[in-house]
């Protein structure tokens, strides 16, 4: 099915699979994997553990700043290390979750990660093609990525997915306590004032409500293969 060249952008809020399934992409295409959301929440780590408000933005800027991440991008082992530290547990906490909205919402968070990210992107397509998941990274991040989808599916449905992750973590929430989570989220993402959740105007819109992995993966590598981005 042969190798990706370029860039995959995959958005949409949680609960699509948009992560499993870009891994997976991913994989399959020999491509690197960059999870952007695991940026944001390596920031809130950092902005939690200096007891900082996620509401104060001057003061949460300051500590992006002071912050070093380095995300690896085999999507084999994706890892995300602040200050030298693996948080890979850390970023997927309930404490994170809930306050990484607040800290995604400052501009100058957004300027920082996102030149990193085109940064990482740059390097990847020296030697290939990179799969990147968020929610602005077809809008934002990558406007002349080759495919851009954006991953959607009913709050029911992501809440349902979402739940079901949680119980394999080993953390206990109820499906109605997740799906009022997801929709706070949602609506926490696509009103904020700098790059809100949206889809891109020249993206592919995908509603996973009713498909498993394995069939949105076929769709997508279907796409790339019709953009003409296998070589
Ligand atoms: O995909 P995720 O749940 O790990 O993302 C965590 C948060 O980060 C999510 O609430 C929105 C934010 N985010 C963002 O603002 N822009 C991105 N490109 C990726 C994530």
């Amino acid at each position: 099915q042969g190798e990706l060249r370029g860039v995959v952008a995959l958005d949409g809020p949680s609960g699509t699979g948009k992560s499993t399934v870009a891994r997976r992409l991913a994989s399959s295409l020999g491509a690197c994997y960059l999870d952007t959301g695991s940026m944001y929440r390596a920031v809130t780590v950092a902005v939690l553990r200096a007891g900082v408000d996620p509401a104060d933005a001057a003061a949460v800027t300051r500590v992006a700043a002071a912050s070093r991440l380095v995300l690896g991008t085999d999507p084999a082992r994706p890892s995300t290390a602040l200050d030298g530290e693996d948080v890979a547990a850390a970023i997927r906490g309930q404490d994170v979750t809930l306050a990484v909205s607040a800290v995604s919402a400052v501009p100058e968070v957004r300027a920082q990660l996102v030149a990193e990210q085109r940064r990482i992107i740059a390097e990847a397509l020296a030697g290939g093609g990179i799969v990147v998941e968020g929610r602005d990274i077809g809008t934002v991040v990558a406007p002349d990525a080759g495919l851009k989808v954006y991953l959607t599916a009913s709050a029911e449905a992501r809440a349902q997915r979402r739940s079901r992750q949680d119980v394999a973590a080993g953390r206990t929430a109820t499906v109605d306590a997740t799906l009022a989570d997801v929709e706070r989220r949602d609506r926490l993402d696509s009103t904020r004032a700098v790059s809100p959740l949206r889809r891109a105007e020249d993206a592919v819109e995908l509603d996973t409500t009713d498909l498993d992995v394995a069939e949105v993966l076929t769709l997508l590598l279907d796409l790339a293969e019709r953009r003409g981005l296998l070589v």
